[in-house]
């Protein structure tokens, strides 16, 4: 070989390389918007104050941005006329404001800042991550340098987001195929910690359960009986809701894990964690020890944090995060 077919071979060998999705870095940023961090600190901390429950609604967000088609901003595209996007998948009210608006006011404040720097990817995982240490949970290190995706389809959210209905083998596999083990959903979903759940989703618990229960006899008898209370409306009120967690509803800790040992537990699946075999010791482990849940969900969710991220041509960087830059049909 001449050194030109060298040179050659070399470049298309450091192509490949620099077009591969493992390049995030933790200083991504450090050149081109230094005041990053502190920027979007600033905005969670007001968002947050005044809006209680914007940790839990940008943590919820952040994962599902990342269940579909990995963490690339997909979930925040709007819909338009020609397309339903993944974020109207679920019911309205499912996905809260709090979680869009919170990304919505960092984009606004960064692109004076540093404009057509930061993705909407990048600022929604550092969001939940600061939201997440703000009420208590642990500080995981955020690698940066997602770029924001060029595809948003509600019909793809339907199929890749667990819902509380199915079995557990079900909601097991859909983990497993974005190569998180049973551990680490168990560690992931002890996210609801904090935030609320519509009665729609757990009603089916609560009344007309069984021919030999009204409610789900798994649930602690006077937690069903002030579920039935408060959700007694919710077919004419689709608002009404409960917390996750109903002992420390904004604290992120491992008391979610300690409900589950008492029938405390808000949804099906939630409830099935504690009784599995495949799932119980994780949420036994965890109850009996904060350390070992934070440790555990601080790996998870950085795990989660990179999967199938963009780099490079694979996506752009977003003027505004509920638009792509050029019109799709
Ligand atoms: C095991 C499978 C899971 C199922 C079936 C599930 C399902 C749900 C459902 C139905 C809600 C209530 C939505 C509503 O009524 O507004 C919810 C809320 C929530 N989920 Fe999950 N989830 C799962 C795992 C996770 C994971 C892994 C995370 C994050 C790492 C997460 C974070 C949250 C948060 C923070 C909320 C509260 C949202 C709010 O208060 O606005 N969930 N989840
Ligand atoms: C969703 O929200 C839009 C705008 O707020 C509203 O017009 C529409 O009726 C809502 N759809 C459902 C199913 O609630
Ligand atoms: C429960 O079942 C009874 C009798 O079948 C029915 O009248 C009632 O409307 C049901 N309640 C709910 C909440 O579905
Ligand atoms: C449900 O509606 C009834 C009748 O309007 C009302 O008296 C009751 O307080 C409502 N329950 C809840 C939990 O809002
Ligand atoms: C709790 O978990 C941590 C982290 O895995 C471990 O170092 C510690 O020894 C555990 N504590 C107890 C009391 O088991």
């Amino acid at each position: 070989m001449t050194p030109f077919h060298l040179l050659l071979l070399f470049l298309v060998f450091f192509n490949i390389a620099t077009s591969s999705e493992s390049k995030l870095t933790l200083d991504y940023y450090k050149k081109t918007c230094p005041g990053l961090q502190q920027t979007i600190r600033q905005v969670i901390t007001d968002k947050q104050i005044a809006s209680s429950t914007t940790a839990a609604a940008t943590l919820r967000l952040f994962f599902h941005d990342c269940m579909v088609n990995g963490c690339d901003g997909s979930i925040l595209i709007s819909s338009n006329a020609f397309n339903t996007a993944e974020r109207d998948a679920d019911i309205n009210l499912s996905l809260p404001g709090d979680g869009f608006e919170v990304v919505t006011r960092a984009k606004t404040a960064l692109e004076l800042e540093c404009p057509d720097i930061v993705s909407c990817a990048d600022i929604l995982a550092l969001a939940a991550r600061d939201l997440v240490t703000m009420v208590g949970g642990p500080y995981y290190d955020v690698r940066l340098g997602r770029k924001d995706g060029f595809v948003s389809k509600a019909s793809e959210a339907e199929a890749a987001m667990p819902k509380p209905t199915m079995p557990l083998s079900q909601i097991i596999k859909i983990f497993e195929a974005r190569g998180l083990s049973v551990q680490e959903m168990v560690a992931l979903t002890g996210a609801h910690t904090i935030g609320f759940t519509h009665c729609k989703e757990f009603s089916h618990r609560l009344y007309n359960f069984s021919k030999k229960s009204d409610y789900d006899p798994t649930l602690y008898p006077k937690y069903a009986e002030g579920l039935r209370k408060l959700c007694e409306n919710y077919t004419k009120d689709p608002t009404m809701s409960a917390f996750n967690d109903v002992m420390t509803p904004n604290k992120f800790d491992n008391m979610y894990y300690k409900n589950l040992q008492k029938g405390l537990g808000l949804l099906a699946s939630d409830q099935a964690m504690a009784v599995d075999g495949r799932t119980k010791p994780y949420v036994d482990l965890y109850a009996g020890n904060q350390t070992a849940f934070f440790q555990a969900f601080a790996r998870a969710i950085e795990k989660v944090s990179v999967y199938q991220v963009k780099t490079g041509r694979k996506g752009e960087v977003r003027h505004r995060c509920d638009a792509f830059n050029s019109l799709q049909t």
